[in-house]
């Protein structure tokens, strides 16, 4: 049996919904039933229901994004750090393997070569870089998980939502068997407030930059694999491969959608942070490779973009 925390949020839910369709023997718990934040109740209800494996999709994300955290510093905390933490350290005892739902915005930017070989380039934002990207996209890449995050309270600056999660993948990486998924802003076709193509359709100004997003089942797929498949332990990017930047994805919205609006972008990152966001965001790519490498395939960003446009259901 698979135990799934988390199945009442929009990416457990998706969660929930593939293990149904694979027909795979799981069992939800949601806070309300046992409140698995706190070890002596997660780690008896472990004890008594010996699962075979545990999926992690709880956390604290702020609503309707990750400036809510600064205000909810405890429970971004609670819910990111010390209860992957107890998690991990409950599973460890009981040796019962899990996998945690992390985030790809412990980074911040991409490596870039602008000449003299491969730099960090945290504002890709800069004209140097745009020119790069429209010119000779092969001297971009994303960041693997052998490099240390540059997006958290170690290298700051970063957002608190941002930094807990880093210092939830550092509580957990050595603590029993486990897989750390690293998703980035989830999408689909299903219109949702979460939803980064809903978000883009419904922002008065769209901020442009370039990133590595995630589908959603795309993402939950890869996730399950990486169990069934019995892929090694350890962290992996889960992005589609690639990156895309906001007016590429606008550009797809509106030869598809073909939305009767018109989209006007923040003039910069100083209009930006002056009025529309009050914490630092994480942009940034990211490398798939080692997923690839472990055998799990999932499209490009161009394709599951198209096909979520193409498919796309809009909310009543
Ligand atoms: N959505 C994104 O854009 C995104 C991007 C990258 C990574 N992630 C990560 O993906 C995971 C799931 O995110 P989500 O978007 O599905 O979140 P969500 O919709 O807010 O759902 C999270 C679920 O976690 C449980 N939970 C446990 N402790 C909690 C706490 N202290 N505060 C709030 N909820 C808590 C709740 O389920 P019960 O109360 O029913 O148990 C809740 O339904 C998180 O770890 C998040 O950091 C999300």
């Amino acid at each position: 049996m698979i135990l799934l925390l988390g199945a009442s949020g929009y990416i457990g839910q998706a969660f929930a919904r593939e293990l149904q369709r694979r027909g795979e023997t799981f069992r939800s718990l949601s806070r309300a039933q046992v409140d698995y934040t706190r070890f002596g109740p997660l780690y008896q209800f472990l004890k008594e229901t010996r699962p075979g494996f545990v999926i992690n999709a709880a956390g604290y994300t702020g609503k309707p994004n990750v400036d809510a955290c600064e205000a909810a510093k405890a429970d971004t905390l609670q819910g990111n750090t010390l209860f992957p933490q107890t998690l991990a350290h409950a599973c460890a005892a009981l040796d019962i393997p899990f996998g945690h739902v992390s985030s790809g915005c412990v980074f911040v930017g991409c490596l870039v070569d602008y000449g003299d070989g491969w730099v960090v380039e945290k504002d890709m934002t800069r004209p140097e870089f745009h020119a790069v990207a429209a010119s000779s996209p092969e001297k971009i890449r994303g960041f693997d998980e052998t490099m240390t995050p540059n997006f958290t309270f170690r290298d700051l600056p970063c957002s608190f939502y941002s930094g807990t999660k880093a210092l939830g993948e550092e509580a957990i990486h050595d603590v029993g068997q486990n897989y750390i998924w690293r998703l980035r802003i989830p999408f689909d076709s299903i219109d949702n407030p979460r939803n980064y193509l809903s978000k883009i359709l419904r922002y008065p100004k769209v901020y442009n930059n370039f990133n590595s997003l995630s589908h959603r089942a795309d993402f939950v797929n890869a996730c399950l694999e990486s169990w069934l498949h019995r892929i090694p332990f350890g962290t992996y990017n889960i992005t589609n491969p690639g990156y895309i930047s906001t007016p590429q994805v606008l550009d797809m919205i509106k030869s598809i959608l073909k939305p009767a609006r018109e989209f006007t972008f923040w003039e910069s990152d100083a209009d930006f942070y002056a009025t529309g966001a009050l914490t630092p965001r994480s942009n940034c790519i990211m490398d798939t490779s080692k997923l690839n490498e472990a055998g799990i395939h999932i499209p490009t960003v161009d394709e599951a973009l198209r096909s979520s446009l193409e498919n796309w259901t809009a909310a009543k």
